[in-house]
């Protein structure tokens, strides 16, 4: 049937084409796949192949109840203009080669610049999920990515009012609409199956550990600020989880050469989403330089130190709940005394980050765009 044979009033189904690639994104999927599904709408998964290790991507797919990606465009680990580049050309010809309403990108990575890049070049409209966060750090290659796509996409889904004033002073207000964190939807729909085991398999006691991720390049690239954070934390002698990114790996390993010492410090293998969700919902507080780990801490109402001198998610910096530390080691260690005296319920996460509703808004605005 075509459109024009569709009975007054009846919805065109649409057909949406979802870029993914890398970690972050995976766990995005599920609520909008599940609004747009049910509206009739169908979605096609493409992955870039950003990341590869099962324990990057598969994993994340099966835990999640997710089909494999219907193409993986099998880019791999090459230097990011390179990666970039051959994304933008093996999705611009599967875009030719098949018909979409629109494409949905997520976040800040290569493959979301990529997907928005490609879907330009065809000329079909791109849909931004997680868009409008600025750090003001030109040096991150996320923020690049980040103010690139929201200039090339149609529809901006901004995750808080604080994107959503942002995307406004840019210009860029006509397009976009505040939706609330897909982030937030899958931590709250996710939970009930969290995944307590490397817990005990590390043999801590739920409660009396913390939880650390580092990944970012500014500090896995700069062996001072990986040793200071490092260093820093093992000096403290807590017991602490920390499931390293592959990146990461060679940075701990030159730490160690170099006569670092781990203290308490339990290194894992990059763990899964349901892991990932018992780990912070027993943790003391969270250590980390992640965009996720960081608004997921105040989700499980856990006190963070973040890694990093800027952040995009500011609302909880600015509660006073998560703390800037940097990779300085006094600021560090002033921050986990600061940690220590904050207790009890995190300000209010679900009315800052759309009540676990951004799938549904995100379906409804794409339906405002295309229909
Ligand atoms: C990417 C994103 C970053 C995001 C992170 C999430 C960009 C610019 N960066 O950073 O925004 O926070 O993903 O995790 O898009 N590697 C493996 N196996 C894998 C994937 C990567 O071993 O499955 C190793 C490779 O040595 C690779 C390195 O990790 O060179 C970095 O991977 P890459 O995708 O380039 O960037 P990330 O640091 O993962
Ligand atoms: N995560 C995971 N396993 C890990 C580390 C992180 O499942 O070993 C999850 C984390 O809970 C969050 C997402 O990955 O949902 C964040 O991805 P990452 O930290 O790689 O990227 P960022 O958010 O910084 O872009």
């Amino acid at each position: 049937m075509t459109q024009h044979e569709l009975p007054a009033g009846a919805k065109r189904s649409l057909e949406l084409c979802r870029l993914v690639g890398a970690r972050p994104q995976f766990m995005q999927v599920p609520t909008l796949r599940a609004a747009l599904t049910r509206r009739g709408h169908t979605e096609t998964l493409v992955h870039t192949g950003q990341h590869y290790d099962d324990a990057m991507s598969r994993l994340f797919f099966d835990q999640l109840g997710l089909p494999q990606p219907d193409v993986n465009l099998e880019v791999g680990s090459v230097r990011h203009g390179a990666q970039t580049g051959r994304m933008l050309e093996r999705f611009e010809a599967f875009l030719h080669n098949n018909r979409f309403d629109a494409v949905v990108v997520d976040g800040d990575t290569n493959s979301t610049l990529a997907g928005a890049l490609a879907a330009s070049k065809i000329g079909i409209p791109c849909v931004h999920v997680e868009s409008g966060l600025r750090s003001f750090d030109r040096s991150m290659p996320e923020e690049v990515n980040r103010v690139a796509t929201d200039h090339l996409a149609d529809l901006l889904c901004a995750p808080t009012m604080t994107a959503l004033l942002r995307l406004g002073q840019e210009g860029l207000g006509s397009r976009a609409v505040l939706v609330g964190d897909v982030m937030y939807d899958s931590f709250r729909g996710f939970m009930a199956r969290a995944d307590r085991s490397p817990i005990a398999d590390a043999g801590v006691q739920s409660g009396s550990f913390d939880l650390m991720t580092v990944h970012r390049p500014d500090n896995t690239d700069d062996p001072e600020r990986m040793g200071a954070i490092l260093a820093s934390v093992a000096a403290t002698g807590r017991a602490v989880l920390f499931p390293v990114h592959p990146r990461t790996r060679p940075a701990i390993d030159a730490y160690l050469d170099g006569g670092g010492s781990l203290g308490g410090v339990r290194l894992l293998e990059p763990v899964g989403y349901l892991e990932m969700l018992g780990m912070l919902a027993e943790c003391r507080h969270v250590l980390t330089d992640s965009g996720g780990v960081q608004r997921e801490a105040f989700f499980a109402e856990k006190p963070a130190l973040i890694f990093r001198e800027t952040t995009e998610w500011v609302e909880q910096v600015e509660l006073g709940w998560s703390l800037l530390v940097g990779a300085d080691r006094g600021v560090i260690a002033e921050g986990f005394d600061t940690i220590e005296t904050l207790d009890g319920p995190a300000p209010d996460h679900a009315a800052i980050y759309g009540g676990g509703r951004a799938g549904e808004r995100i379906a409804e605005a794409i339906e405002g765009l295309l229909l």
